[in-house]
């Protein structure tokens, strides 16, 4: 690898400086975490699979109007993205029960919910990434109330247009986690689409047999777990062997 400063190491990627001012460089890891980083493992590929997947949802977000940090890829492992200031916190979609929700709530996993529903979390590995509600976020200045406006807007049409890509291959997109940033243009500031849409922080389940196509395989010891991550990018027609070095468009299911 190339030597170039590392500005941030996560659990499952490194940010390097990029080769201009305002980008940088993301590297995907094989390394997989969860609870937090109680429970520690590689998936083999997924970086790949991961750079990928996420290349291929933030252009298709791109190009229905919703901002992101992309800018293109590099490498099998690496993308280039503009440098944006994070906002601390998580925006969860949910469509169908499943994970935290139906624990905290007592709802069987799999329940379609009532309309799509919103959660904010803290982003705060020492704190657990609390959930935390509208007056925490402006009282404490995480974001104000138009930064808010904008991440809803943009998490639930986000999820409307996710939903209706990955129902295209035969997936239902049950919940995922957005990250936003902001991107100073000049005097501009802009609320774009930040981190990465992948299976590892999408729950995705086979529309007809609901078998899941995510994380949870390998949060919950179900085996297959590459080849679930695979799965979901030979679907969209984005696996890296298939793809030729060209983008495929999705492989539309029965
Ligand atoms: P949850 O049911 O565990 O709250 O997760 C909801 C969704 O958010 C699920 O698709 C996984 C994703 N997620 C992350 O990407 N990172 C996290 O730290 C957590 C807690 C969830």
């Amino acid at each position: 690898m190339a030597r170039r400063r590392q500005l941030y190491e996560g659990k499952a990627k490194i940010l390097f400086e990029g080769p201009e001012p305002g980008t940088l460089v993301q590297y995907f890891k094989d390394d997989a975490s969860a609870g937090n980083g109680a429970k520690k493992g590689v998936i083999t590929g997924k970086g790949v699979l991961n750079n990928r997947i996420s290349e291929y949802l933030m252009l298709r977000l791109h190009d229905m109007g919703i901002p992101t940090h992309f800018v293109r890829r590099l490498n099998m492992r690496e993308q280039l993205i503009r440098e944006v200031e994070i906002i601390p916190l998580e925006v969860v979609v949910r469509n169908i029960a499943a994970g935290s929700l139906a624990k905290r709530l007592g709802i069987p996993e799999g329940t379609r919910l009532p309309r799509s529903i919103l959660e904010y979390y803290y982003k705060n590995d020492s704190l657990n990434d609390p959930m935390v509600s509208e007056e925490h976020i402006t009282a404490f200045g995480w974001a104000n109330s138009h930064d808010l406006d904008d991440m809803t807007s943009l998490a639930l049409r986000a999820n409307d247009f996710l939903s209706g890509v990955f129902l295209g291959v035969g997936i239902q997109l049950v919940d995922f986690k957005l990250e936003f940033g902001r991107l100073w243009e000049g005097e501009e500031m802009r609320i774009v689409v930040a981190d990465e849409i992948s299976p590892d922080n999408c729950r995705l389940w086979d529309a007809k047999t609901s078998e899941k196509l995510d994380k949870d395989r390998f949060r919950r010891d179900l085996g297959r777990v590459e080849e679930a991550y695979q799965e979901v990018a030979r679907r969209l027609g984005i696996l890296p062997e298939a793809a030729n070095g060209d983008m495929k468009g999705p492989e539309v299911m029965q």
